[in-house]
């Protein structure tokens, strides 16, 4: 078996110190990190898990400290539920050498089902934050796993179950049907009532142009990856998830309200608040946002969906 060659302890510890400090300053000292707290805190974690491993790699090397001490293997708790074999679902354990495995929990995933239990059933794609088919719950909370960095400490065990209050297909894997239909409800796309648009020559079919600053009004919407973490970690979701659209399906369309080009702004609006389950089930907990992998923040855009509500009854 490979084993993962771990940096030096010197060199570690020079890389936290370096991320510790690149995080407390502004985000001009950390560029592509800009406005992501969730990434910022991934990295820190990440650099003062792996300098963790190293310090007990090299500790081991030296003899000095106890095997428990200097042990790099963990244990992880997975879920586990087989439609096809009747019985209630459990945890199994599975003891994984952390330094020979990548450093993100979605690495000793992997490294589970391609070395220890193939039958273990996940899901997962771009291993980079940007498909969202990864969310899970880790130790606790809903998030992306290749995005979340592996708890290094051996003391204690990874616990790894499917998304909450979701029905479970097998394993990690949760059914999202009712999650998509509810997205695709609101129209998540761009609806025009037939206007000229700004490109030359006009007409339809062309380009419709934006400025920077109507562009800019999009950011912190467009960017969900609609992983469910936010929707599965919401109260009122669990509770009303046929009638309550949830905070993903919310967001987007707050996404489409908020674009200059749609002409339909009004009507989405008057579409969302028919009925009230839609969205005034949302009890303005902030679960969503607290949990979400891309730093976005769901319970601000049903807000402002509900202001866009009531001035336009007032
Ligand atoms: S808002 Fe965040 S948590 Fe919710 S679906 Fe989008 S990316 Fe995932
Ligand atoms: S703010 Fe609203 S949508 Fe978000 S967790 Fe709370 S109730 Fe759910
Ligand atoms: S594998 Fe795509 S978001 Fe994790």
């Amino acid at each position: 078996m490979l084993r993962r060659t771990l940096p030096s302890l010197r060199s570690v510890k020079d890389g936290v110190a370096d991320a510790a400090r690149q995080a407390t300053k502004g985000d001009a000292h950390f560029p592509s990190l800009r406005g992501h707290p969730a990434a910022r805190v991934n990295a820190r974690e990440s650099a003062e898990g792996q300098a963790r491993l190293a310090a007990a790699e090299e500790e081991r090397r030296r003899g000095g400290a106890s095997p428990e001490a200097t042990s790099t293997v963990k244990e992880f708790q997975v879920y586990r539920w087989n439609p096809d074999s009747p019985g209630r679902p459990f945890l199994q354990s599975y003891h994984v050498d952390l330094a020979t495995c990548g450093p993100m929990v979605l690495d000793v995933l992997q490294k589970i089902k391609s070395e220890h239990d193939s039958t273990l059933a996940f899901r997962r794609s771009c291993r980079e934050g940007i498909c969202g088919s990864c969310s899970m719950t880790i130790d606790g909370v809903n998030t992306v796993a290749c995005l979340k960095p592996v708890d290094t400490d051996t003391s204690r065990a990874t616990m790894i179950t499917p998304l909450p209050h979701m029905y479970v297909v097998k394993d990690l894997v949760v059914d999202l049907t009712s999650f998509y239909q509810q997205y695709k409800s609101v129209e998540p796309w761009l609806k025009t009532k037939g206007r000229k648009t700004a490109a030359p020559g006009g007409g339809e079919g062309r380009e419709h142009r934006q400025s920077p600053e109507q562009r800019k009004k999009l950011d912190g919407l467009y960017e969900c990856i609609l992983c469910a973490c936010c929707s599965t970690a919401c109260p009122s979701y669990w509770w009303n998830s046929e009638a309550f659209l949830g905070p993903a399906a919310l967001l987007h369309a707050y996404r489409w309200v908020s674009d200059s080009r749609d002409d339909y702004a009004q009507e989405r609006v008057q579409s969302l608040s028919e009925g009230w389950d839609k969205l005034y089930r949302c009890r303005m907990i902030k679960s969503c946002t607290a949990t979400c992998p891309k730093s976005l923040d769901p319970a601000a855009a049903i807000s402002a969906i509900k202001a866009l509500h009531q001035l336009r009854k007032a």
